[in-house]
């Protein structure tokens, strides 16, 4: 921890944040810190308020009420020329006409830096992206991630504390978008900026961020490192958004020492479930189990001890490294199942059909109240 940053690392607070359209609440009450050096994820569906939010911690967009500091300091009045943060667009707006050593220099000389700093500065941001060796280049002579690295490169030009990214590997293709995550991710631990980064895909959220807030309708519902909000989401918003799930409707039949006994309604079946939720008898919730959790024995005596189901396999799919099996319990339940392909030849795979027993370990079940 140094002196740059605020309370506890903290460089950027955001207290009740709240930005309205007309009658319509774009962002609403956000309260948020983020600590020095991570690389935070803003995580949610289309129309949830993202870029608003970026868009305020920039200074492109003023909040109706509540405050956003940066290292402690209110922002309020600082315009977005003089925070300490920097955008990088979704479409990187990059100047066609320009060089991508000109791109890359041109905030710095709005900002009146003198020639021989701005150049020095220039060429150690392109050799930061690997980018030196094109920075004669205009930016139709480029790939996609390359012009990606040269909007990055833009954004680190000024040194900011926060780089903000809005949908930064949105415009890439699968393949080279993936590469570039890691990219990225060693790019940030290696010059320690705090980024926060939008993006709409929870599997670039959990494998870039230390952090991910997940919003929907201008609000945050949970914030968490990627195995908290994957192992222990709040509500069956969050389980169902993140990863696969499967979300069972019960009902609490008792509950002791810690483990509740929820009878599924659609499988007219208990289970149990270790739960430290203030839970009553009668009380309706929703049992939590993901996919890979479940293991289907098609011989019932072999099945773990624990919860079991019984039911029909009633589709496949088969991906290669994991199968995902499709399993209808009863008229209003069919539980997902995902197995790993272990070995090249499995001489009796589960078949469409197939009577199947689901068992998977109490442990593994999440009781959800929301
Ligand atoms: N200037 C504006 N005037 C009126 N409504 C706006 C304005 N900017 C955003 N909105 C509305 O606020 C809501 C949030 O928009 P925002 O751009 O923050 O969403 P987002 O989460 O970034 O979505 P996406 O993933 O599609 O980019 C949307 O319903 C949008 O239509
Ligand atoms: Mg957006």
């Amino acid at each position: 921890m140094n002196d740059t940053t605020g309370p506890a690392g903290t460089i950027l607070s955001l207290e009740a944040v709240t930005r309205r359209f007309g009658a319509y609440t774009a962002v609403d009450r956000v309260d948020l810190a983020v600590k020095g050096g991570e690389l935070f994820a803003l995580l949610g569906p289309s129309g949830c308020g993202k870029t608003t939010l970026l868009r305020m911690i920039a200074g492109f967009e003023i909040p109706n009420e509540g405050s956003v500091l940066i290292d402690g300091q209110d922002m309020t009045d600082v315009p977005p020329y003089e925070r300490p943060v920097n955008m990088v667009f979704q479409s990187y707006a990059l100047f066609p006409h320009m060089t991508v050593a000109q791109n890359v220099a041109y905030g710095l000389k709005q900002e009146g830096m003198a020639r021989s700093e701005r150049d020095d500065r220039v060429a150690e941001v392109l050799q930061l992206v690997e980018l030196s060796a094109l920075a004669a280049r205009k930016p139709d002579q480029l790939s996609g991630g390359q012009r990606q690295r040269v909007a990055l490169a833009r954004g680190l030009a000024k040194r900011p504390k926060i780089l903000l990214l809005d949908e930064p590997l949105g415009a890439l293709d699968r393949k080279l978008r993936e590469r570039t995550q890691f990219e990225l991710v060693n790019l940030q631990e290696r010059i320690g900026i705090t980024f926060i980064m939008v993006t709409h895909d929870q599997e670039e959220a959990m494998t870039m961020s230390d952090r991910i807030a997940i919003m929907d309708k201008g609000r945050i519902h949970q914030i968490g490192a990627p195995r908290d909000v994957y192992e222990d989401p709040t509500s069956r918003f969050i389980a169902d958004f993140i990863g696969a799930a499967n979300l069972m409707a019960g009902r609490i039949e008792s509950v002791t020492e810690g483990v509740a006994r929820v009878r599924l309604i659609a499988a007219d079946t208990v289970v149990k479930v270790p739960s430290d939720l203030p839970l009553a008898e009668g009380d309706a919730v929703t049992v939590m189990v993901r996919p890979e959790r479940i293991t289907a024995w098609r011989d019932a005596d072999s099945a773990t001890p624990g919860n079991t189901l019984t039911g029909v396999v009633s589709d496949i799919a088969y991906l290669g490294d994991l199968s995902i099996y499709h399993v209808q319990v009863s008229d209003g339940l069919v539980v997902q199942v995902a197995m790993a392909n272990r070995h090249r030849a499995d001489h009796a795979p589960l078949t469409w059909d197939d009577a199947v027993t689901l068992s998977w370990y109490p442990g593994d079940g999440l009781v959800l109240t929301a």
